[in-house]
Order: structure tokens, then sequence, then C-alpha cells
């Protein structure tokens, strides 16, 4: 016992250490994060408290009582060690209440705080969650000015957000670990609530709700970048797909309107309008794919085009054998897409 000690603490520290890292809710990017934070290490000093006296009572009453096994112990009446006895025990009965009634209090005062973001002309993005991907719209009155996207939330930094919630099929839930507390999307059922980024840069986020068998592999990241650039990111969006300029990338947008493509996505600007699967008018301008599964590049957009069921057992894409001078095709053009 005594030799395991110094590992248990080595790992503890490397726990921590390690959470400190981007993407967890002990690296805090804004307001809602941080209070969370806060409420995270109020709760473990107080449990680390009661660990250590917990601890140091087992080992005074074991340095106390020890007997040789074959002693037998006299029963004798104690009425003053019953007295302390009692005592000692509602006392740590009265404690254990207020802290946890102090912890209750505390978790109350940051539910509000994390409720308190506000904004008269907020930017609003609807998230729907989707077996196993995240669909992202930037809603407007005028339906060409609404961008659509999929798993990469892109947001002004410093600006209070709203995320309106919704789900296509089965329970999902929203977690940047870094940017807020869990939120589940319910479907067929409306919610919303804020986030604000303070720090530029990618913040990782993961489904945290069991949806099934792809559920490890529902991730997204949210872009936190200046105004300038999210507002030049934004009109890049309202584009609609840019032609192709060269005969590979022409007979590649052929190749996806004259197959199983065009069934499940959209490409703005052709023909392809499903909304079965994420939207790929600009999905060159994403730097992962299939739900931050795989990075963006040629290889692995062919091995997901190709062979979907091997990368993502379950998922709804089905695969796709096309002859290699399609394929190559195909992604000459998914890779103007930008
Ligand atoms: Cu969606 Cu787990």
């Amino acid at each position: 016992m005594a030799s395991a000690a110094p590992q248990v603490l080595t790992s503890w520290i490397y726990a921590i250490w390690a959470l400190q890292g981007r993407h967890s809710a002990l690296h805090a990017a804004g307001p809602d994060a941080s209070n969370i934070e806060w409420l995270f290490w109020v709760i473990f000093f107080i449990i680390l408290a009661a660990f250590i006296l917990v601890i140091l009572g087992f080992a005074r009453a074991a340095a106390r009582t020890y007997t040789s096994a074959r002693e037998m112990l006299p029963i004798v009446h104690d009425k003053e060690g019953d007295r302390r006895a009692v005592w000692a025990v509602g006392s740590a009965i009265t404690v254990t209440v207020l802290a946890l009634f102090a912890v209750l209090v505390l978790s109350v005062i940051t539910g509000k705080k994390v409720e308190g973001l506000t904004s008269k002309n907020p930017v609003t993005i609807q998230v729907t969650g989707h077996q196993w991907w995240w669909e992202v719209i930037y809603p407007n009155a005028q339906a060409d000015q609404t961008v659509t996207t999929a798993n990469e939330i892109h947001v002004p930094v410093g600006k209070p957000v709203v995320i309106l919630t919704n789900s296509a099929d089965v329970i999902h839930s929203f977690w940047a670990p870094s940017v807020h507390g869990k939120r589940d999307l319910l479907p067929g059922y409306s919610s919303a609530f804020w986030i604000q980024i303070d720090q530029p840069g990618r913040y990782r986020g993961q489904c945290a709700e069991f949806c099934g068998m792809q559920h490890a592999h529902m991730g997204f990241s949210v872009i936190a970048e200046s105004d300038s650039e999210f507002a030049a990111w934004k009109a890049q969006q309202l584009k609609p797909a840019p032609e192709p300029t060269n005969a590979d990338a022409a007979r590649g947008r052929e190749v996806f309107l004259t197959h199983a493509c065009v069934m499940c996505h959209t490409i703005r600007g052709t023909d392809a309008g499903s909304r079965i699967g994420p939207d790929l008018t600009h999905l060159a301008s994403r730097q992962m794919i299939a739900a931050e599964t795989l990075p963006n590049t040629r290889g692995a957009l062919a091995g997901w085009i190709i062979d979907p069921q091997r990368i993502k057992p379950g998922n709804h894409m089905a695969p796709n054998p096309l002859q290699p001078d399609d394929l190559q095709a195909l992604l000459t053009y998914l890779q103007t897409l930008q």
C-alpha cells in the first residue's frame, strides 16, 4: 500500500495536467465554461478534504486499536467513550450535510450564471443532431442568406451566440467541454442556450449521449475567430458551389450527379438538393470529414466514399464502388468546393 502511494499521486498529477489540455472542462475558453470549471474545483477540494479526513481517521483508529489476534478483548462499558463516539458521528454527519448543502447552493448559482449570457442581436445557429453527424444552419429570414454546413461551427470570438437545438432521430448531447456544459438534443423538441468563446481557436466537441453504433464517432468542432474572419467565412459559405474550371472537375461533377451521392447530399448551384446527409457545397473548406473522424484529405475522402461502412460501421452512407477514373474525377471536383 505504502509503495503504491507515489504512483497514485503521480497518476493524479498527470491526470490533472492532461485535463488542462485544450479540449477539456478544465481549459475554459469562455464565461460559461469558466463558471463550470470554478464549480468543479470547489467540489474537487471539498472531496479532497473529505478524503484526507477519512484516511486520517482510519489511520488513527488503526494505530490505537491494534491487538494481537489471539488476545480476547474484554467487553467493557465505557460511557465516556460512547459519549465521544456519538459526538464524533454527529459532527461528521453535520459537516457532511452542510458540505452537500453548500455544493447544492453553489450548483444553483453556477447554473444561473451559465444561463446569464444575453445580447440584442446575437449570432444564431441551429444545430440538429443526426445519427451520426451534426447539421449546422445559420438561419436567416431570406433563404439565400442562410448558411448550411456540417460538423464545423464557426463563431465570432467574444460575442454571445445562441445555439438552437433539435434532433432528427434519437437523443444526442452537444458537448464542447471548453465552451459549455452538456446539452441534450431531443427529437421533436427545440431548445436554446447561449455560448461565448473569448479565446480564438478550434475547440473539439463530442456527442455525449449514447445514440447508437457510431456515437463515439460523432464529433464536431467549434471554431472561434475574429469578426472579420467570421464574416469572410460566412460570405464564402453563402456562395453557391464554384463551376468546374477543368475537364476533370466537370467530369467529377457529372459522376456526383449520376451516382448515389445525389440521393442524399446537397451541392448548391447544382441539381443535387437532398437533405438526408451533410450539405457538401463547401466541403473542401472543412478540416475534417465524417463528423471529425477523418482529416479532409484526398486519400481519406476516397476511402470514405468507397467504403464508409468500414470506417464507421452502421452509418447511413452506402458504399460507392466507383470506377477508379470516376473516383479520381469525383475527388478532384469535391476538392474544388472551397
Ligand atoms: Cu449522438 Cu451520441
